[in-house]
């Protein structure tokens, strides 16, 4: 098969064939299963129902959706660590959870059968990506309470594949294991995989001619800009995977590798809205707000996800709504002099300037009573111009495009820090 043909239609899981209209009535059929199921055995969900003034009955057609409370990170904390599941607890066969680093953490919990569907619909994206029974996969998302190492991992089984569980870390033994076991797919962190492209040029090998023939990135916003880079430098097709542990992992929605023109978000399993992130009302740009469909041990119904997007209407698998590549988290969004930013915003115009690197950070200080963000951002390895030069043409473009004065530092190769899994572009010294 050459990389980018469609599966054949025999290829896809039964439920990914069906029309629209038969998508809609299997979404409604198990709307309204998750939301009475979720009142009846979630003391949480049943107060803020009631509350609410609203019952699982009155939802008829999938729009009375939006008379239902929404549920936001705070709820799941107020209900740590178990609180939340809607099973007893001796049924949670798995339990992840996020960092914590912004808070207390969240802990998520799957019955066996949610694990079965986890790995149906990884292997369903991993399908969608290129990959087939028999590819050998590379997993470098972390193995553990993050989401994306067993999710990866679990669905590559799934769909016949030879998984090489690597996680993260230890980044000159990822790339000796790529050069011997000469894997098909990889599956990391955008940013990860640059790290791993510094790491070929020290080995001496050259990444073009290197295995791999898809990646499959996700877990942190990157660009279209960082696509063509990745693809570029690698020679392998990029794709896009988005999740969050809150509504299950990885595998929410997926890119198709023959289109990579955003993400069809499996609606099967997730009713997707998007509202804005203040008013909380319909808007066809803004947060994702996701309700599961089939979740058993842990149900979320209107899950405020922060993400920022937009649905799009379904391409590559025509009954699935797309979403838009995420452009960032509302809580990622910084506000320099009354200026919204968000850092896939910047990486645009690093990658388009030349001279300069992916690897870039955003310092922000507040020197005076003003605030000062400068762009710190490594030059190309071999880059021979001026790098006054294309520090100065980045700042303009940034100030042009996004409407923001900024400082650019432009510093030697290999001097900020690296990313294992996920990325952290933005360094805030303001002191509020
Ligand atoms: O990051 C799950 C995951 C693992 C997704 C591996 C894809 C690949 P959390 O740690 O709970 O779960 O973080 C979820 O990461 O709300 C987004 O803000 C961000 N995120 C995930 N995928 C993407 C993506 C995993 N493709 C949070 N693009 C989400 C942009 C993403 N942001």
């Amino acid at each position: 098969m050459r990389l980018g043909d469609p599966p054949a239609p025999q290829e896809l899981d039964p439920l990914e064939r069906v029309s629209r209209d038969e998508l809609v009535a299997l979404q409604l059929e198990r709307l309204r299963h998750t939301l009475a199921y979720a009142y009846a055995n979630v003391p949480l969900y049943r107060r803020k129902f009631d509350e609410a003034g609203v019952r699982p009955s009155d939802c008829r057609s999938p729009d009375d959706l939006v008379s239902f409370p929404f549920t936001t990170k705070e709820d799941l904390r107020s209900c740590y660590p178990y609180g939340m599941f809607a099973v007893p607890r001796e049924q949670v066969v798995r339990i992840h959870a996020s960092s914590g680093t912004t808070g207390a953490p969240t802990v998520v919990g799957y019955t066996r059968r949610d694990i079965d569907v986890w790995a149906d619909l990884m292997a369903r994206s991993i399908r969608a990506s290129g990959g087939r029974p028999g590819d050998v996969v590379h997993v470098a998302y972390g193995y553990g309470l993050f989401t994306g190492g067993l999710g990866a991992h679990y669905g590559a089984e799934r769909l016949g594949c030879t998984v090489v569980p690597v996680s993260g870390g230890m980044t000159p033994r990822q790339v000796r294991l790529i050069a011997d076991l000469r894997p098909d797919i990889v599956m990391m962190t955008p940013s990860y995989l640059l790290a791993l492209l510094d790491e070929f040029a020290v080995q001496g090998l050259d990444p073009r001619a290197s295995s791999p023939r898809i990646g499959i990135f996700g877990a942190e916003p990157w660009t279209e800009e960082m696509r063509a880079e990745i693809e570029e430098s690698f020679g392998l097709h990029a794709v896009d995977i988005y999740g969050l542990s809150e509504v299950m992992g990885p595998g929410v929605a997926c890119e198709c590798v023959e289109s990579k023109d955003g993400l069809h978000i499996w609606e099967d399993h997730f009713y997707p809205e998007t509202v804005d992130p203040f008013t909380g009302e319909p808007a066809d740009e803004g947060e994702l707000v996701l309700t599961s469909l089939t979740k058993e041990a842990m149900p979320v119904i209107r899950y405020r996800t922060r993400d920022l997007t937009r649905l799009l209407p379904g391409t590559a698998r025509p009954a699935f709504r797309r979403m838009a590549r995420v452009t960032g988290r509302t809580d990622d969004m910084i506000i320099v002099r009354g200026v919204n930013v968000f850092p896939t915003q910047v990486e645009e115009l690093v990658l388009r300037t030349e001279g300069l690197s992916p690897h870039f950070q955003l310092h922000l200080t507040r020197p005076e009573r003003l605030d000062v963000m400068t762009v710190r951002v490594e030059a190309r390895p071999g880059f021979r111009g001026d790098r006054a030069k294309a520090g100065q043409e980045l700042g303009r473009a940034v100030k042009e495009s996004v409407g923001v004065s900024v400082e650019v530092e432009v510093v030697d190769p290999e001097t900020l820090e690296r990313s294992v899994g996920k990325l952290k572009r933005v360094i805030d010294k303001r002191d509020n």
